[in-house]
């Protein structure tokens, strides 16, 4: 099929909800490493990693190869029966995961890792609350949708009653007006309000990203957690901590973004790049608060053995390679050179994030802040046509973020600085 075939049957078959990048969507059709092709023969360099998901690249030989083993052996089972291959993935996550996080339960996205966390949190606790964070995101479940912080992915008036939004450490756009230091991380600070005066004050969990993914990689000071998550224990809540994008190495020398700030979650959720691209998420809780999870509760193809397999081999893959380290290296790498573009392109407002989760986000000047969204879609168009796919997000739509395979080279880094900085050069 060429691609305006495939563009106009997806418009004819899909529901129109479906958003795609760019005004001619970008059909794929294969891809190896850091590099995918379209259906009309054309090279890309990813630097957004299938949307923060290919960890470990395209078709990475040994994850096909254990996929293809599986797929061979046994590709179906229900969780009624037990498997080798759950008892194994289940093993590992619990080592590479901080404090005393151990007992899993396994889904196919990140939505219903959130959704499995939340009702957890509410049957340990016997409260019903939850607060979490403006710009956040948690996934498309009418509970998800509720959670996420952003008018456009909230597609009805929110039906769910007791979710609380509390203020993002958005340094950028200071909810206070504030200042980093001097504010005291008031942002953190308010919570504690929050509760207190939107809730019956006996909260079940807060809920939160160590970076905002959806919300443009929006990275908090280094107390945040620390306060945030102290503030919630003292009202008797848990904390969630949903590492759906930031964790697997994502933010450099640790699996998990949490584990830069010491705190320590009682219930943590994964998907995206958990399996290198395979449908998996998983929620994982300590001991104490995933026991008192005793009634039914069954997902026909959560922890499927082909899943598994996928998980597994990219947790060896991961570790045989230190991608945490590799993403510190190379996110570094990257940083560098979007501080001197910084330096270079007054529209650029700022530049955040940690290892390989960066974003620069785009602004009309740098007095006002106006977002500037028209920019960001002129150069996702300037950045296609030059063969490198970037991602957008953000509340306005005005943030680039570069979330590329923790195993791209040195190389490709600079390549990829060099088609952007032309992309960057022609919409100034
Ligand atoms: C932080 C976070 N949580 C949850 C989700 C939902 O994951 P999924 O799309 O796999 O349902 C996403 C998706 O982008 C996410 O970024």
């Amino acid at each position: 099929m060429d691609s305006n075939t495939v563009r106009q049957k997806h418009a004819e078959f899909l529901f129109p909800c479906v958003a795609n990048y760019y005004q001619e969507p970008l059909v794929i059709i294969g891809g190896h490493g850091s590099q995918v092709r379209d259906a009309d023969g054309r090279e890309y360099l990813d630097f957004f990693g299938g949307i923060v998901t290919l960890g470990l690249g395209y078709a990475h030989p040994e994850v096909v190869k254990r996929v293809q083993d599986q797929v061979a052996r046994l590709t179906h089972t229900s969780t009624l029966y037990q498997t080798e291959e759950i008892v194994r993935v289940a093993e590992k996550l619990a080592a590479i995961t901080p404090g005393k996080l151990k007992k899993s339960f396994f889904t196919t996205s990140g939505t219903e890792a959130d959704e499995t966390a939340i009702l957890l949190a509410k049957i340990y606790t016997g409260s019903q609350e939850i607060v979490v964070l403006r710009h956040g995101y948690a996934g498309r479940s009418l509970q998800a949708i509720a959670i996420t912080g952003h008018s456009p992915w909230r597609l009805i008036p929110s039906q769910v009653a007791g979710i609380k939004h509390g203020h993002p450490a958005y340094c950028y756009r200071c909810p206070f007006g504030l200042e980093y230091p001097s504010c005291e991380v008031k942002c953190a600070q308010d919570l504690d309000e929050l509760i207190r005066t939107e809730t019956n004050g006996k909260p079940a969990a807060f809920m939160a990203e160590p970076i905002q993914g959806v919300g443009g990689f929006i990275t908090p000071p280094k107390e945040y957690f620390e306060i945030a998550v102290g503030i919630i224990r003292k009202y008797g809540g848990v904390f969630i901590c949903d590492e759906v994008q930031t964790g697997f190495g994502r933010t450099g020398d640790h699996w998990c973004g949490i584990e830069h700030w010491g705190v320590e979650p009682e219930i943590m959720t994964f998907a995206k790049s958990v399996a290198n691209g395979f449908p998996v998420g998983a929620t994982i809780a300590t001991d104490e608060v995933a026991d008192a999870f005793t009634g039914l509760s069954l997902s026909t193809f959560g922890g499927n053995p082909i899943s598994m397999a996928a998980t597994e081999a990219t947790i060896d893959v991961m570790q045989r390679e230190d991608a945490p380290r590799r993403a510190a290296e190379r996110g570094a790498q990257l940083r560098a050179h979007l501080e001197s573009f910084k330096e270079k392109y007054p529209f650029i407002g700022d530049v955040r994030g940690m290892g390989l989760m960066q974003a620069i986000e785009l602004v009309e000047d740098r007095e006002s802040k106006t977002p500037a969204a028209g920019k960001a879609g002129q150069l996702m168009e300037a950045t296609k046509r030059r063969g490198l796919l970037i991602g957008k997000g953000g509340l306005y739509g005005n943030v680039m973020r570069i979330a590329p395979s923790m195993l791209i080279s040195a190389a490709d880094i600079d390549e990829g600085i060099r088609l952007l900085d032309a992309a960057l050069a022609e919409i100034d």
